[in-house]
């Protein structure tokens, strides 16, 4: 059963725990004249988004389906929508929609830059390019410039059924669960690169007035401070050597 809250006006956390790995996933709507849903889910994931989506409004309504980078928790649950949705397009950064969404969706996607802005009746979303933040080449992030929404994508998560929506810092439980999966079999989820800064620092300066974070509690606050702060964090669990060839 998804948990459905509204952390922003009009913009709806479809949330689905997985008890078996402690993690949330979890999927914005952002009702407008051209509805949008920030993440697919995963494709056995999809009667449950759906049935989130439902609570809120006819998931046929939808008219824009995007998320951060090409993977199956962000857009593998892509041609299940568009089979429910037949008027969405898919939008997702020109990185992401040349490399790989073009030939996976079988069709041409809307390629987002921050350049252009998406329009879907009062709201505004600019995506911003962040390569290999949280991870991928074609990664990016979405901003509702009206509302001050960062749509963040793996940015800031942790681990558990937490709160829909937090007015504190996140960042002791994202240092807990980068150092935690740092430590196991999923190492190297995250790279820590030369542009970790100067992205975070970007990110920071948009202001948003809340974070909508695909694993873990969304937040409002000092959002700005939290992303300045999330750049030290990763710098002190991420910027050392970590790989061991053959293991
Ligand atoms: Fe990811
Ligand atoms: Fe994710």
């Amino acid at each position: 059963m998804p948990q459905v809250t509204e952390i922003a006006p009009d913009v709806y956390r479809i949330s689905v725990f997985f008890p078996e790995i402690n993690l949330q996933f979890n999927h914005f709507l952002i009702k407008d004249d051209e509805p949008m849903l920030f993440h697919t889910g995963l494709r056995r994931m999809f009667p449950q988004v759906r049935e989130g989506v439902s609570k809120v409004l006819d998931p046929g309504m939808l008219r824009w389906i995007s998320w951060s980078h090409f993977e199956s928790d962000e857009c593998g649950a892509l041609h299940d929508w568009m089979a429910v949705a037949p008027h969405a397009q898919p939008a997702c950064g020109m990185v992401g929609a040349l490399v790989n969404v073009n030939d996976f969706y079988g069709k041409e996607c809307r390629a987002l830059t921050p350049k252009d802005v998406l329009v879907t009746g009062k709201y505004r979303f600019r995506y911003y390019n962040t390569p290999q933040l949280p991870h991928g080449w074609d990664a990016g992030v979405l901003f509702e410039e009206t509302q001050r929404t960062l749509f963040s994508s793996d940015l800031f998560h942790h681990d558990g059924d937490v709160e829909p929506l937090i007015s504190g810092s996140v960042l002791d439980r994202v240092r807990h669960s980068l150092a935690t999966y740092q430590a196991g079999p999923l190492a190297n989820y995250v790279p820590y690169t030369h542009n970790t800064k100067l992205i975070l620092d970007g990110l920071a300066s948009l202001n948003p007035l809340t974070v909508a974070t695909m694993h873990g509690s969304s937040f409002s606050g000092n959002c700005s401070k939290e992303l300045l702060d999330l750049a030290i964090v990763m710098k002190d669990v991420l910027d050392k050597p970590s790989y061991q060839f053959g293991f």
